[in-house]
């Protein structure tokens, strides 16, 4: 079976794409896909069908990385029960999320910037959104990128850490 991992955001054209494709290119490079069942959403329906975000995708391309992701709507409890992890990019779109989901359900809900945190020492993002790029510049969108980045290798260090993939032992 394998972990099915759902990013959330409002549009589905900037953030959450961006971190589809940030963690899938990290589980290619990792010989990881069969392990991984991946897409994104927005709890909004303005975008539905489209492509990302002509930026999120030129950023992205300077990383490797081919967005192809064609934009859904949040469906509710159906995703939530699907999904084994739901990774937020804001506070609004965790609250829209955990508001549908029951007690238990509530604990694979997360605001994906949790998973920032960078060595023993230091942690970054905890507690934190990944911001909006949509209304500003180039900038905003090259920072998502970023932090995208570093959140999918928290991530799947996490999930490494659970034992629940394959023939990887816990710790
Ligand atoms: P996203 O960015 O949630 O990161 O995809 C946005 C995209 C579109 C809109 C807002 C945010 N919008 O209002 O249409």
């Amino acid at each position: 079976m394998p972990v099915k991992v759902l990013f959330v955001c409002l549009g589905n054209i900037c953030r959450s794409p961006a971190a589809e494709g940030a963690f899938t290119k990290l589980i290619q490079d990792e010989g990881l896909m069969d392990e991984f069942e991946i897409d994104s959403c927005g709890t909004g329906s303005w975008h539905v069908g489209e492509l990302p975000h002509t930026t999120t995708r030129k950023v992205a391309k300077d990383y490797g990385i081919d967005l192809t992701h064609r934009a859904r709507q949040f469906r509710g409890l159906p995703d939530i029960e699907y999904y084994d992890y739901i990774l937020a990019m804001d506070h609004s779109n965790y609250g829209d999320v955990v508001a549908q989901a029951s007690p238990e359900e509530r604990e694979k809900i997360f605001l994906f910037r949790d998973f920032e945190k960078e060595d023993s020492k230091n942690s970054y993002g905890k507690g934190e959104a990944v911001p909006d790029p949509y209304y500003g510049g180039m900038n905003g969108f090259v920072l998502v990128q970023e932090t995208v980045m570093k959140a999918s290798t928290g991530l799947l260090n996490y999930i490494k850490n659970t034992g629940q993939l394959k023939g990887i032992n816990k710790g």
